[in-house]
């Protein structure tokens, strides 16, 4: 009869409370999991809630939605995350009534990296155009910074709080009911549901149509993999990988700049000591059925064995978040191991457990194995929760299809490198794909390309002028074979390396070029002698020849790459040339630059 009473007693309120849905759009993962980690706090506090990716929600229906939090992501030169795009073409066309979102009240958290010049561009943007249709925003954007010293949880953190002051302004019924304590479990996404029977573990493991016209990341094409071989001497410090895959028979095409992407899978070692840590057997088989309205990933065949979901989905191999020892303490009985994550999982352990994980670049799995006895509870149905999805990796594709017809080429430095931790830290993607061997039999990696942001000149005569150090050389190969094949000859290309004898890759591919007349090569080696030469000290000895090409004959200048101080150097090299050369002063080639990046004529791809 209490029972009756108490759902007499709060059945108005719960029928006054809002429908919460929570729209993100993410790249690696962060705005996901922001996404996810305010839905918890939701349910919390006894709402419905709703978390989605912007591209899986019919935007049409954003007119008649009364709540909605908005996590953006923004991604390199300011762009939206790929799981947002759609929308955001969407929400930009000009035919959308003004006052059209005016029954919406919404509240907008960016995250972004403060070192990139677009800071969090996306949730701006969002904010201005969401105004201009009418919506009323709850309180001012959230600007996330990846670069703030308590990294972007000093922004979320107090953006949440006001935000939920905010809300129970709005619904004061949501600010009556008792809210569930940090420490309670809430029900897990989905149940596992495991079959009796133990299958062959092959049966599932590729279950990727190639009968696909479009190839995207929800249907990728399954590449066979022709060849992997290490272009560096053995006795250099770095493995770098130059490898093709065969793309016969599907519908992908790419140009010079475009990006190819795949997702890596876990080492077998570390899917074996995941299941020896959880007690689990990889061969069983089991099925997902969602406990809320959340659709199960269309990723993971059904039904799944373990191995596959911790070989192809769990990203084990990342340092977790924050959320992760939320969740994590939330299974703890070892008094302990309780207390840590706990303090891992509060504002004021932030500090400690950046020192603890994200310095030293620890695994999750090193955390699982640090944690024994908290790691030996999990319940199987919380692993969707605790562990994010492996997120799709990005390339720049090196070849083209003009030279390599059915052909797709790229070129990987294997990531390895040393921390106060004793075993070395190894990047997933790059250690994975170093580890296929088409040797051993048909190897198929499922991968789908995509837009780069370099985009090259269509009118023949006007000439290039890359710049690429280091694997920073592979969207100018693939320009390079490109042009070639298309008869545009005029191409300068200033590639670095540390040695002639160890890492200069393509060599007799540049000379061949070279030899044709198609190609003018400058090379900078930094370690073939004392003092280091950088490509940038070449382009600002070769200032009259760039200044010829860019001020008279309207060439364009491209820089890839990955040494962070790279980019930043070479620019400045340009801005030299233009002074030396152009008579110009300091301030009048700051502004050429500006002129060229914005026209389109001076192009970056960079990465980390
Ligand atoms: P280093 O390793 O000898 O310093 C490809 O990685 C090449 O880029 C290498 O020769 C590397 O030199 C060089 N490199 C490293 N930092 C750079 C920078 N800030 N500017 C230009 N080149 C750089």
């Amino acid at each position: 009869r209490e029972c009756h009473l108490v759902i007499l007693f709060f059945f108005p309120v719960i029928m006054s409370k809002p429908i919460l849905l929570i729209l993100y759009g993410s790249q690696t993962g962060t705005a996901q999991d922001t996404a996810q980690r305010i839905a918890r706090q939701a349910k919390r506090r006894w709402l419905q809630v709703q978390v989605l990716p912007l591209d899986n929600y019919n935007v049409a229906n954003l007119i008649s939605e009364s709540l909605v939090v908005f996590v953006c992501a923004t991604t390199g030169q300011g762009d939206p995350p790929d799981n947002m795009k759609n929308f955001w073409r969407f929400l930009f066309k000009k035919s959308l009534p003004t006052g059209s979102l005016s029954r919406l009240d919404c509240a907008i958290l960016g995250l972004g990296d403060s070192s990139y010049p677009k800071f969090n561009f996306v949730a701006k943007k969002l904010h201005k155009r969401l105004l201009q249709l009418g919506a009323s925003i709850l309180l001012p954007v959230g600007l996330a910074d990846d670069q703030h010293d308590l990294g972007a949880d000093a922004v979320i953190d107090p953006w949440l709080t006001s935000f939920w002051e905010k809300l129970f302004a709005l619904y004061p019924s949501v600010a009556d009911v008792i809210p569930l304590r940090e420490d309670e479990l809430l029900p897990p996404t989905y149940t596992f549901h495991f079959l009796d029977d133990v299958k062959e573990e092959t049966a599932d493991r590729l279950r990727i149509s190639t009968d696909q016209t479009v190839h995207s990341q929800s249907q990728p094409f399954p590449a066979r993999l022709i060849s992997n071989k290490r272009v560096t001497d053995l006795s250099h410090f770095q493995d770098v990988r130059h490898i093709e895959f065969d793309i016969t028979g599907s519908s992908l095409e790419f140009d010079a700049g475009d990006v190819v992407m795949m997702r890596p899978c876990n080492a077998p070692e570390d899917i074996q000591q995941f299941c020896q840590l959880l007690r689990l057997d990889p061969e069983v088989r089991f099925t997902l059925k969602a406990t809320d309205n959340s659709a199960v990933p269309a990723r993971l065949p059904q039904p799944c064995t373990v191995r596959h979901l911790v070989e192809r989905y769990l990203d084990i191999a990342a340092v977790p978040r924050r959320s992760f020892f939320e969740l994590l303490s939330t299974f703890a009985t070892n008094e302990l191991e309780r207390e840590k994550l706990v303090e891992f999982s509060s504002v004021a352990g932030q500090a400690e457990l950046h020192s603890y994980c994200n310095l030293p670049r620890r695994t999750t799995l090193e955390v699982l194995a640090d944690f024994p006895h908290t790691t030996a509870e999990l319940k199987v149905d919380y692993l969707l929760d605790l562990f994010p999805e492996i997120q799709p990796r990005s390339f720049s594709i090196a070849s083209s299809l003009q030279a390599h017809p059915h052909r797709l080429q790229i070129l990987v430095a294997v990531v390895r490198y040393k921390t106060k931790l004793y075993k070395p830290r190894r990047g997933l993607c790059s250690t994975w794909l170093a580890s296929l061997d088409p040797a051993q039999g048909d190897v198929y990696v499922p991968l789908w390309v995509k837009k780069g942001s370099l985009k090259f000149p269509k009118e023949k005569d006007t000439p290039v002028i890359m710049v690429g150090p280091g694997t920073g050389v592979a969207p100018f190969r693939s320009a390079l074979q490109e042009r070639v094949a298309e008869g545009k000859t005029a191409n300068v290309l200033f590639f670095g390396c540390r040695s002639e004898s160890k890492d200069f890759y393509f060599r007799s591919e540049w000379e061949e070029m070279m030899n044709a007349g198609h190609l003018t090569l400058f090379t900078a080696f930094s370690r073939d002698q004392e003092d280091k030469v950088y490509v940038q000290h070449r382009v600002k000895e070769s200032s009259g020849l760039l200044w010829d090409l860019i001020a008279n004959k309207s060439a364009c200048f491209y820089i890839a790459g990955n040494a962070k101080q790279m980019p930043a150097s070479v620019s400045d090299a340009l801005k030299e040339v233009f002074q030396q050369e152009g008579g110009m002063s300091a301030e009048e080639a700051e502004q050429m630059f500006a002129v060229l990046e914005r026209t389109g004529r001076l192009q970056m791809e960079t990465w980390s």
